[in-house]
């Protein structure tokens, strides 16, 4: 996907800015999908951007340059990007962000966008769609993009987020090697990893609400625009999971960070002792953690439905108009 411009003829009602970075294809196949209902709209005028950083992140990535990538991109320091060139003066009714996760945090690319000037000028006061493609640890994530979106002034009216659906342990394997070795499915007998091909193309229906929404002033008002469409699905029980790796993440990320810049050789040693640390946690906290909740579920239903509610807001898991978009 390239940078365009859909219907720049006179006068589209609506125009809406779709702002899209991707490594492996993954979320510019989901965002191209997703919008075809809004391209084949001639009432709205849609402008489609890459964020393209300054120095390239690598795909497949080499071992130690993806780990070296843990520290700025937890603690949400990232490498710069190119400004995306839109005119100063331009103004959107609706932006679409389709974001991946990377430790826990918006990927660094996406990151900078939402830091800089130029993207703080395009959300502020303007209603945000946020569209998230990941393994399915997005929860921590969606906490930063929320609470920046909220300090940018930007109106956060739904958040859809499409994740691998192979078992969690499956996915801590085939996800790191599909990253390092360009190769979806990478373990015979092990599900492909990535969002499956049946969700890329069911993600239409999101496209449908907008130009719906879009073409009835929908967008003005506080309300979710993708309710009902089962845009998320939440996973309480990966929480534990994910507060602890965010925490260890910032912790040892500050140490690295200390230590020196990315791709330095001061950094090695310790990425190498923190790998050891992490693989150990992966391997004994997460499985430890989804059994015991499991064990505990009867005890703590109350908890996991508060916290499963929270985090689908504000699209929620209804699938209430799925007839009317899901066809
Ligand atoms: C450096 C890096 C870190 C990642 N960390 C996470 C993570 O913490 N949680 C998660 O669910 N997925 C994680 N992923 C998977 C991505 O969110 C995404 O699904 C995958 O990279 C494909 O995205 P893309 O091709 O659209 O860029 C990570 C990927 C990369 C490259």
């Amino acid at each position: 996907m390239s940078n365009e411009l859909h219907h720049a003829a006179p006068g589209p009602l609506k125009r809406a800015l779709v702002v899209v970075y991707t490594q492996t294809g993954q979320l510019s196949a989901i965002a191209d999908r997703l919008i075809e209902p809004l391209v084949e709209e001639p009432g709205i005028g849609l402008e489609v951007v890459q964020i393209r950083p300054r120095v390239d992140f690598p795909f497949p990535w080499p071992f130690f340059r993806f780990l070296d990538a843990f520290p700025e991109s937890a603690l949400m320091r990232p490498g710069e990007i190119a400004p995306l060139a839109l005119p100063a003066d331009e103004s959107y009714d609706l932006v679409i962000l389709f974001y991946q996760v990377w430790f826990l945090a918006p990927s660094q690319p996406v990151s900078a966008f939402l830091l800089s000037e130029e993207g703080t000028r395009l959300l502020r006061n303007k209603p945000v769609v946020t569209v998230v493609a990941c393994r399915n640890m997005w929860m921590m994530a969606h906490d930063r993009v929320r609470a920046r979106l909220a300090e940018i002034g930007a109106r956060h009216l739904d958040n859809v987020v499409l994740t691998d659906r192979a078992p969690t342990l499956a996915t801590l394997l085939t996800t790191p090697l599909w990253l390092l070795t360009g190769r979806r499915k990478p373990v015979p007998g092990l599900p492909p990893a990535g969002v499956a091909e049946g969700e890329i193309r069911r993600s239409i229906r999101f496209g449908r609400a907008l130009r719906d929404a879009l073409l009835n002033d929908r967008e003005q008002g506080a309300e979710p625009l993708l309710s009902g469409l089962g845009a998320v699905q939440a996973q309480p029980e990966l929480l534990v999971s994910e507060r602890a790796g965010s925490r260890s993440f910032h912790l040892w990320g500050t140490l690295l960070c200390w230590a020196g810049p990315p791709g330095t050789w001061q950094r090695l040693p310790l990425l190498a002792f923190y790998l050891v640390f992490l693989v150990t946690i992966i391997l004994t906290v997460v499985p430890v953690s989804l059994a015991l909740q499991a064990f505990l579920r009867p005890f703590l239903r109350r908890r996991l439905d508060a916290v499963k509610a929270s985090y689908e807001q504000p699209s929620g898991s209804g699938l209430e108009r799925l007839a009317h978009y899901d066809f």
